[in-house]
């Protein structure tokens, strides 16, 4: 069904960032098994920023497949669970493997069956979003035992490790010596800054990106123009998730495929109205564009 959020969701612009990321992962990926010890890897950047997504165009190369001598998973991905502890992602990555009674065992048979289930499906890389779940904001403690846990798995298993998160998944890497020898480089997912004439393009090259798409199916305001590229970078404080909230938002609001009706100055005024939650994520240097785009938009009644 082509809806213009389905559209909307099934887009995917290969921005600058994302390509750079997309393929640093896979040379790691191909590069795993020569390595002479495991490869570490963290993909950071603030929320909405499409790091999740870059994990699934990798995985999506190397899907796992069911073959004669049993599965295959080249890439193993999971999720860190919210409150982190071995057993508790021993689980997910029995889960991730198809295995049965992924809930039952202690620690170390957990343990022993996940690294005889990685060697045995093949597993060439392991993926953990959330990886900031491994930082206790609340409390400020690093669950260490499960840091220590999980070096000593790909040291074992020997497969590649790309750890995905928020910024704060940098403090997990940097408070274990052993962990942070182990990690290359950062690959870092940035909000797009207005100012940097590169990044600003880039933010108007993924609106031009949907505009494409989505003027194929419906009557399309032109996103990628400059002045309505500015006011949606201002709703969006530079992430493209909100970009696509707000190309959407109209539909949602008025229950019908409005986009064709929904005037410019409509649109800008709903985006403004979710600015208050947007405002929290804009950063500092965002703040000021930000405060100028928003009573302007407001006092000219675009
Ligand atoms: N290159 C892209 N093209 C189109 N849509 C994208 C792209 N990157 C991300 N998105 C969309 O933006 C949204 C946010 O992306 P994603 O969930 O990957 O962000 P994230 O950085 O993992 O956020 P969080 O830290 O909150 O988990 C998703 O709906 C995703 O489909
Ligand atoms: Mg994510």
């Amino acid at each position: 069904m082509n809806s213009l959020a389905s559209l909307v969701d099934r887009t995917l612009v290969s921005h600058a960032p994302f390509q750079a990321a997309v393929r640093e992962i896979e040379t790691w990926f191909e590069f795993a098994l020569e390595a002479s010890e495991p490869i570490c890897v963290a993909l950071i950047g603030p929320s909405r920023t499409g790091k999740s997504r870059v994990l699934d165009v990798c995985e999506r190369q190397h899907p796992k497949v069911r073959r004669e001598d049993g599965m295959y998973v080249p890439i193993l991905r999971v999720t860190t669970p919210s409150k982190p502890t071995v057993k508790g992602l021993a689980e997910v990555l029995l889960e991730g493997m198809g295995a049965a009674d992924a809930t039952r065992g202690t620690e170390n048979e957990r343990t022993r069956r996940v690294k005889y289930l990685m060697r045995n499906t093949g597993t060439r890389m392991l993926m953990i979003d959330e990886f900031q779940h491994f930082f206790d904001k609340g409390t400020k403690l690093i669950m260490h035992h499960v840091a220590d846990w999980l070096k000593i798995l790909v040291d074992e298993t020997r497969c590649a490790l790309v750890v995905a998160g928020l910024p704060s998944c940098q403090t997990v890497i940097d408070s274990n010596e052993q962990l942070a020898g182990r990690f290359h480089a950062p690959i870092l997912m940035p909000r797009f800054s207005w100012q940097d004439a590169e990044q600003r393009e880039e933010f108007i090259g993924i609106l031009q990106a949907f505009h494409q798409v989505l003027s194929q199916h419906f009557q399309t305001p032109e996103f990628q123009r400059e002045a309505m590229a500015f006011r949606f970078y201002c709703a969006t404080g530079g992430l493209e998730r909100f970009s696509c909230y707000c190309i959407v938002y109209p539909q949602w609001a008025n229950q019908a495929d409005a986009l064709l009706a929904v005037t410019w100055a409509r649109a800008w005024v709903r985006a403004a109205s979710r600015l208050c939650r947007v405002r929290a994520l804009a950063e500092r240097s965002c703040c000021l564009i930000f405060d100028q785009a928003c009573s302007m938009g407001l006092k000219s009644g675009e």
